[in-house]
């Protein structure tokens, strides 16, 4: 009989990440703007995160995650068929970050693109590799978020820098065997009005960075703090409940949610409208801040890796940034 894609699941193969070593903690950033311990991590749940070396590109960190989630995986670099990479922070503008990543791997066969979607980019890789592959275009696919922040932080603007941190996540996905998890319901969804509130004005073609405007830090990410807090607690929560609703959930059936690691207020705000207990919902912001794409990669490594949660637990994701973007998924590991 023919297999229709309804048929196929797709599962999360192998995790992988990595951050940075060099640890820049609140106490540093209070020498550099006028910030204090108390204020960051009353505000965001933030205690230091991690600053990549001049040297280490985003597709350093990518590759040193992505090897992690192949092993996992079992996968052999030339055996993967397709490498989708998000950032904001490309090592060039062209070729795109995967390219470079593909070419460390010795992923040969691999096609290899980026996508921008900010800090939803890892769930929109998701969503569109569950979909070629469970139409039969791949086999497998290997899906990363990353991102060096520190390389587009305005460090003199204390409402953004004590904010962001750097990073990598990733995952191999591959169609499942009987018995395996499946990735069950994903969402997405983009609100164009809202481009203003969190951007990096400089750099494209609407305002190319030129000797004039260097110094004004258009080449940094600026921010409606407030907007963008209030807009993203409620569109979160809808992305949840609409794959939670479409998997055939109740909360008590969820072992873990693993949010977009942006601000503890924020993750709090969410656990507390879908009724999800705080000790099943992931948070590791303390260590690392937003690392944006790769946040919630990092996360669900983190949390695969330690046990937090098992074969056949329910577990969603869910995410939003700039665009605004949000995203969610619904997996049975
Ligand atoms: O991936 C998406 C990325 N974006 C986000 O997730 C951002 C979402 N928004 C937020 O997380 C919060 O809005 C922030 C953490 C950015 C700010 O928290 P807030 O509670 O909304 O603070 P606020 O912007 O209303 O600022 C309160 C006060 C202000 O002073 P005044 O006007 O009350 O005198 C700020 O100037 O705190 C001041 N402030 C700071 N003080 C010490 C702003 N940043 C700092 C700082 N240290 N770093």
């Amino acid at each position: 009989m023919r297999e229709t894609t309804s048929d196929i699941n797709v599962c999360i193969a192998g995790t992988g990440s990595y951050v940075p070593a060099r640890i820049l903690t609140n106490a540093e950033l209070a020498v550099m703007v006028d910030t204090s311990d108390e204020w960051i991590f009353s505000r965001t749940g933030i205690r230091e995160r991690r600053i990549a070396a001049k040297d280490e590109f985003t597709s350093h960190l990518a590759t040193n995650a992505a090897v992690q989630a192949l092993t996992q995986a079992g996968l052999a670099p030339e055996d993967l068929e397709l490498i989708i990479l998000a950032t904001i922070t490309p090592d060039t503008l062209t070729p795109a970050t995967a390219c470079y990543v593909q070419q460390r791997l010795g992923a040969h066969r691999a096609v290899a693109f980026d996508i921008s979607a900010a800090c939803s980019g890892f769930l929109y890789a998701m969503k569109i590799c569950k979909r070629l592959i469970s139409d039969g275009a791949f086999n497998n696919a290997l899906i990363i978020g990353a991102d060096k922040l520190s390389s587009i932080t305005n460090w003199e603007d204390r409402a953004t820098c004590v904010l962001f941190g750097d990073g990598a996540g990733a995952a191999v996905l591959r169609r499942s065997k009987p018995g395996e998890g499946a990735i069950i319901a994903t969402e997405m969804g983009t609100d164009g009005n809202l481009t203003h509130i969190l951007s990096v004005p400089g750099g494209g073609t609407a305002c190319p960075i030129t000797p004039d405007n260097v110094n004004d830090h258009l080449q940094t990410l600026s921010m409606q703090g407030k907007e963008v807090f209030k807009v993203a607690v409620n569109r979160m929560k809808e992305a949840a409940e609409m794959v939670i609703k479409r998997a055939g959930w109740q909360a008590e059936d969820i072992a873990c949610v693993i949010p977009h690691q942006a601000n503890r207020r924020i993750i709090d705000a969410i656990a507390d409208r879908l009724a999800v207990p705080n000790e099943r919902v992931f948070i590791n912001l303390e260590k690392y801040g937003n690392t944006s794409a790769a946040a919630v990669a990092i996360a669900l490594d983190e949390a695969h890796r330690t046990g937090v949660f098992k074969r056949g637990d329910h577990i969603v994701l869910v995410v939003f940034g700039a665009g605004l973007t949000w995203a969610a998924a619904a997996i049975r590991w």
